[in-house]
């Protein structure tokens, strides 16, 4: 087959962005060692920044977006894969600027690839996607600063998303007790469903941000949103606790001051999914498929989209509005 479908954003001459699905040739991929039969992609956050033409994270159109791909090689030209060997593909440049995961075929360098780990399915792994990875990098990166169930309630921003709905659940899971912080007070339900023990509003949070510092009550804190919300959850970090930053959706920037750093000794940690090591990649996925293999994982499955329904589902996230993961099916 040297056609294959997939989700194209097109640039229009006045700078609008055009998405489709159309058929398109294996010449149009770039080169690399594998060529991927993809099964199954998922959506995320940055999907949908560069389905819009978001220049931070695509430069050149036409583009098929899709920051993650789960499937099966078709051709290798590295000796550590053969074809039919089962990969997941997340981060490096996959979706950015190289051909993603919203097509049925992706052309990568081997290194770029993560044998499938034994314990988790095509579709189990791109349940989780970059999304899941996130939350327990940001779960793996705490603990190895000291977070531990004793040290208090932990924290979740952005808790009906794809990294806090993910966070939730393996922190319930390893026996934490994670405090959620929602827009959506239709979705309480769901967040209990997966584990959170208390829900906080976004103003709820937002509370105090005039004040130097708040009462310490997280053992941790997992923030996907940024802005004034990250930094009252690091104002209320118990004493010598962490923070990790992993999102932006509420604002890149931090309005703080060093005081909570240099009076409570926390700890800001950063998060990167995209250009970590392959080796930490193998490592956390190795987690995600062994000890901390989610039980109910499909539970966090809340929508199947295929090429065609991808579009609407875009806005729906751009929107804030979407709730747990959203698996695209390249067979539908
Ligand atoms: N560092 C990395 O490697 C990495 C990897 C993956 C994702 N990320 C980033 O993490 C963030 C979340 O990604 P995602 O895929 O989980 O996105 P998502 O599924 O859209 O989840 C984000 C959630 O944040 C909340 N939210 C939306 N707008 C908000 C606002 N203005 N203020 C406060 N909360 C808001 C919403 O949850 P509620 O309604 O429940 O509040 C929303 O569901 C994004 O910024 C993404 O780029 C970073």
């Amino acid at each position: 087959m040297t056609t294959f479908r997939a989700f194209l954003v097109e640039k229009n001459e006045d700078r609008t962005f055009t998405r489709s699905v159309v058929d398109r040739e294996l010449d149009d991929l770039p080169a690399g060692e594998l060529l991927i039969d993809v099964k199954f992609s998922s959506l995320n956050y940055k999907d949908a920044l560069s389905a819009t033409g978001n220049p931070g994270v695509t430069r050149s159109y036409p583009h098929t977006p899709g920051i993650d791909a789960a499937g099966t090689i078709l051709e290798s030209a590295v000796a550590n894969f053969t074809a039919g060997d089962e990969v997941v593909v997340i981060g490096f440049d996959l979706g950015m600027n190289t051909s993603g995961g919203f097509g049925e075929r992706v052309r990568v360098p081997a290194a770029w690839a993560v044998p499938l780990p034994q314990g988790l399915s095509l579709e189990e792994a791109m349940i989780l996607g970059t999304a899941g990875f996130t939350a327990a990098l940001s779960i793996h990166k705490l603990e190895r600063a000291g977070m531990s169930p004793e040290g208090g309630p932990i924290l979740v921003s952005g808790a009906t998303g794809g990294v806090g709905s993910v966070a939730i659940k393996l922190l319930d899971q390893l026996g934490y007790e994670p405090h959620a912080v929602t827009g959506k007070e239709d979705q309480h339900e769901f967040l209990k469903s997966i584990g959170a023990r208390e829900i906080l509003s976004r103003e709820d949070l937002e509370a105090g941000s005039d004040r130097p510092l708040l009462k310490e009550q997280w053992g941790g804190v997992v923030d996907t949103v940024g802005g004034g919300m990250l930094f009252n959850a690091i104002k209320g970090l118990r004493y010598g606790q962490s923070a990790a930053a992993c999102g932006l959706v509420n604002s890149p920037n931090i309005p703080a001051s060093v005081l909570p750093f240099i009076l409570r000794h926390v700890n800001l940690l950063g998060i990167d999914s995209v250009e970590q090591p392959l080796a930490e990649k193998i490592e956390i996925w190795g987690k995600l498929a062994g000890e901390w293999k989610l039980t109910g994982l499909t539970e966090l499955k809340k929508s199947t989209l295929s090429l065609h329904t991808l579009s609407e589902a875009i806005e729906t996230i751009l929107g804030g509005e979407m709730v747990g993961r959203g698996v695209v099916d390249l067979s539908l």
